[in-house]
This record gives C-alpha cells, sequence and structure tokens, in this order.
C-alpha cells in the first residue's frame, strides 16, 4: 500500500538554524500516527511544516501521490489536509456552529448541511451546544470543536497536535476513542502527543522525534514494548 503522506530529508524550520533536521517519515492511508518526543523536539514543528506552516530548507512532502512541497496552506485544504493547532484553537466568542463554519471556507462542501451532520455523529456532544459560544465549552468540548472544525473541510489526512492537552484522564480516553472513530470513516490522522503511553496503545505507528531527527519508528505495540523507548520517553515502568 504506498503512503498517503511521505516525507523525505525533511529540514525545516522558522529562517535561523533548522529545528528539524532530515526527518523521513511515511503515513499509511486509514491509519493513526503518533508523533512522541521531549518538549522541544521539534514535534509541532514537523507538523506545522506538512500544513505549510514553516520554512522547508530542504526535502520533499508528498501527499497522495503528488509533490506538495512549497504549496501553501490554502491550497492544502481544499485537496484534504486539515489541521488542529496545539493551542487556543476555537473561537472563543463564535458559536459552536459558527466554528464549524470557519472549517467550510478553505474548501466549501457541495452540502454543507450533510457534513455537519456527519460531523455531529462523530462528536454527539456537540449537538446540544451548536448555538452556544465555544468559550463556555470545557477544554475536551473545544478540543472537539476544534476537531469538528478541521473535519469539516472533508480532509483525507488530520494533524493534531497534542489533542489532550490539560484534559483530565476520563476526557483523555474519550478523545482517543473520538480519533479511532474518525479513522474509521476513513480519515488519516497524524498526531503529536504527550500522553505517550495512552497515545502508543491506539497507534498503528508511532515515530520518536528527538533533537529534530526521527530517533526510532515502529508499530505502537513495538514502541510500548521498547525498553529504551520506555526509560527515555514513556517514564520508565511498564506498559
Ligand atoms: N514560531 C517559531 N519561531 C521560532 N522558533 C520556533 C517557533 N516555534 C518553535 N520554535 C522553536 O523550535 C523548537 C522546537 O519547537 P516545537 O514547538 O516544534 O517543539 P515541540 O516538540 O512541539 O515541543 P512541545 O512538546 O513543548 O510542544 C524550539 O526550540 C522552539 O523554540
Ligand atoms: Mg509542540
Amino acid at each position: 500500500m504506498s503512503a498517503l503522506l511521505s516525507i523525505r530529508g525533511l529540514t525545516a524550520g522558522y529562517g535561523g538554524l533548522p529545528v528539524i533536521d532530515g526527518i523521513d517519515l511515511d503515513v499509511a492511508p486509514r491509519t493513526v500516527s503518533v508523533i512522541i518526543g521531549p518538549n522541544g523536539a521539534g514535534k509541532s514543528t514537523l507538523l506545522k511544516s506538512v500544513f505549510a506552516l514553516t520554512r522547508i530548507e530542504a526535502g520533499k512532502i508528498a501527499f497522495d501521490d503528488r509533490d506538495i512541497t512549497g504549496l501553501a496552506t490554502a491550497e492544502l485544504v481544499p485537496i484534504g489536509i486539515a489541521a488542529v493547532p496545539q493551542s487556543r484553537n476555537v473561537f472563543t466568542t463564535l458559536t459552536v456552529a459558527e466554528n464549524l463554519d470557519v472549517g467550510t471556507y478553505a474548501a466549501p462542501p457541495r452540502d454543507r448541511r450533510a457534513v455537519e451532520e456527519r460531523v455531529l455523529t462523530l462528536f454527539p456532544d456537540l449537538r446540544a451546544k451548536l448555538g452556544q459560544p465555544a468559550g463556555t465549552l470545557s477544554g475536551g468540548q473545544r478540543q472537539m470543536v476544534a476537531m469538528g472544525r478541521a473535519l469539516m473541510s472533508e480532509p483525507k489526512l488530520l494533524l493534531l497536535d497534542e489533542p489532550t492537552a490539560g484534559l483530565s484522564p476520563a476526557y483523555l480516553e474519550r478523545i482517543f476513542d473520538l480519533i479511532l472513530g474518525i479513522r474509521a470513516v476513513g480519515v488519516t490522522i497524524l498526531m503529536v502527543e504527550q500522553n505517550a503511553r495512552q497515545a502508543l496503545r491506539i497507534a498503528d505507528r508511532g515515530h520518536v522525534l528527538v533533537n529534530g531527527r526521527n530517533f526510532q519508528s515502529g508499530t505502537g505495540m513495538e514502541l510500548l514494548g521498547d525498553e529504551n523507548v520506555r526509560r527515555s520517553f514513556l517514564g520508565g515502568g511498564t506498559a
């Protein structure tokens, strides 16, 4: 099976020294891939690079068998890439429905109602909140709004940067379940997670990023079982 997203030798940053350096990474269609690693390793920078929000110094990014290196974010959304940033990812003064609408601007769907209905099927908690300002929701509900907004552009690939950040353990499980629900409808997910152990449990593939380089890759289970990964990146102990 050919990869939906294929990254080769990607070196990128913000204009100074590169933050990520020579990254190779493949994401198979309809899978969940998780990037873990220490703070400052370049995890967000890698996701942002795929979404054209950094300066790419070298390397190539292919999506759906097409070279997308150098395309702008506004060109990526219509071809099927959507992203949810690490923080402050909802418009607090807009209602939930309006937040979802924002997700349609870059790639207006033919049938907005039908797309919204599919999103609300994935996130049933949002249905009763459609008229409420997003700023009045809990952290977990806001994360659902942010993911729902991204899905309104009907992406093939969804980039999620720490979707469980700051959430209670109960909500964390809920968000991971929702992510599996998103995969089940055929969307491919590439996400960064600090809750590495739980994230690897639901991951088809995991990648450990250290100092801007891809230190180790494997299935979620392989990384969970790897002595070195456990000791250095999962806080020791058994999975
Ligand atoms: N907009 C920016 N401009 C300049 N440097 C940046 C910018 N964003 C991040 N950096 C730098 O890039 C490096 C990697 O940051 P990045 O946010 O990719 O790390 P991360 O692995 O996502 O960390 P965390 O786990 O804390 O979210 C850091 O040294 C950071 O200071
Ligand atoms: Mg980050």
